[in-house]
């Protein structure tokens, strides 16, 4: 369910004064820039949020939590929102998926696994701290409980991927306590369990929820033999669930996590029943001695470079000294679409490939199969 914002009076005030001198010729921007030197949350148009707690949740996640301004217009368990920082003078926007904290309007957690040599991850935990102000995005996205509530829900999440999935687990256990849950959640090992204590907690003061904790790397047994990893697998979910083919099912985490259960849900014939949700797009495998001539049309000025099949056509024009206009780089904005006019690509994030026609494409989520023209459209 939404997180109403229920300083909807001022959310409404805010926005009411902002179209009332949009008239009087004062522009969206100035608006904000204007009611932000008096509190930067009160922005409109560029959201922000200010860093109320921080707190580290195992050796390489922290939590944030943030309050955002009367403008954030609340989030349903699942979804992400665009987080926007600057480094070294340069923009860097990465998805988030957000937890609300009950009963405090436009209040909400995200909790970042530092990635080695991440950027932005790397950013937010050694020079974000308490009280400073982010820019944020209204949250998004179709990763979402189905209304009504089903009676049985399966979770699936691997490492970092647990945060839409804590999300929903909150959302259920204060709304639906009756649905039978299960989560099946792969960490390295228990000191890498985002979350650990909380769902230990919740496993044994909720009796619809149902944990597998398990580890994914090879341990050894009690006896001091080596064990192997477990990985997902059909035998697996048939002892966690039996019905599981038929229970509609969330699973995010790494990429061979989410293989193996498209093959595996795809294999019962229940490929509906199971949502998918990526935080990191699939590495392009396309030849890398290939030669693809790429001509990009903007505002009448063409532009050319050479990209290989192993790299995204953002990387690839960016490798060539071109600055494309881009965004999260994860497919999410669309602000790099192009429309592709002729030429064929790879859709990293579907597998699909797609003949020029004139559609849209994302050049940080596609690759070059062939030469191509292209026209941007921001
Ligand atoms: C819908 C969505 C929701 C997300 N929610 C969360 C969340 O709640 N918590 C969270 O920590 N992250 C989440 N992410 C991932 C997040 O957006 C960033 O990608 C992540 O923080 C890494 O960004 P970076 O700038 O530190 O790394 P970059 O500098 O962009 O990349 C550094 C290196 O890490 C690799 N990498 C990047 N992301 C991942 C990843 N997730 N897994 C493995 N390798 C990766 C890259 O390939 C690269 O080699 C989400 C992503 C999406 C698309
Ligand atoms: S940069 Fe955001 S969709 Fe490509």
């Amino acid at each position: 369910m939404a997180i109403a914002s229920s300083s909807n009076l001022t959310a409404n005030a805010t926005a009411r004064l902002s179209g009332w001198l949009r008239h009087l010729g004062v522009s969206p921007m100035a608006f904000d820039d204007t009611v932000s030197l008096l509190n930067p949350l009160l922005a409109v148009h560029h959201l922000r949020a200010r860093v109320v707690a921080r707190q580290a949740e195992t050796p390489s996640a922290t939590t944030f939590v943030l309050q955002a301004g009367p403008a954030f217009a609340g989030l349903r368990a699942g979804q992400h929102l665009i987080v926007g920082v600057t480094i070294g003078g340069v923009r860097h926007r990465r998805a988030y998926s957000p937890r609300a904290i009950e009963g405090q309007p436009g209040r909400f957690a995200i909790t970042v696994q530092r990635q080695p040599e991440g950027l932005v991850s790397g950013h937010l935990h050694e020079q974000v701290r308490v009280g400073q102000v982010l820019d944020i995005e209204q949250a998004r996205g179709d990763f979402t409980l189905p209304s009504p509530t089903p009676p049985q829900v399966l979770l699936i999440a691997g490492g970092s991927g647990i945060t839409p999935g804590i999300a929903m687990l909150e959302q259920l256990q204060r709304q639906a306590r009756s649905t039978r849950v299960t989560l099946i959640y792969f960490a390295r090992s228990e000191a890498d369990r985002i979350f650990a204590e909380a769902l230990n907690r919740l496993a044994t003061s909720w009796p619809s929820f149902r944990y597998l904790p398990i580890d994914s790397v090879a341990h050894t047994n009690v006896a001091g033999a080596p064990a192997a990893p477990q990985v997902l697998d059909r035998a697996l979910l048939d002892g966690a669930l039996p019905q599981w083919a038929q229970v509609p099912t969330f699973c995010c985490g790494p990429a061979p996590l989410m293989d193996a259960a498209r093959t595996l849900w795809q294999a019962a014939g229940a490929s509906a029943q199971l949502h998918l949700e990526a935080f990191a797009v699939a590495r392009p495998n396309g030849d890398p001695l290939a030669r693809h001539a790429v001509h990009i049309l903007r505002e009448s000025v063409p532009r050319q470079f050479i990209a290989p099949g192993n790299e995204t056509l953002l990387v690839a024009g960016e490798v060539a000294g071109l600055a494309l206009k881009h965004g999260c780089r994860q497919g999410i904005c669309h602000e790099c679409t192009c429309r592709l006019h002729s030429g064929s690509v790879r859709d990293l994030q579907s597998g699909q490939r797609i003949d020029g026609e004139g559609q849209p494409i994302r050049l940080c989520v596609t690759s070059a199969m062939s030469d191509l023209h292209l026209e941007s459209l921001n």
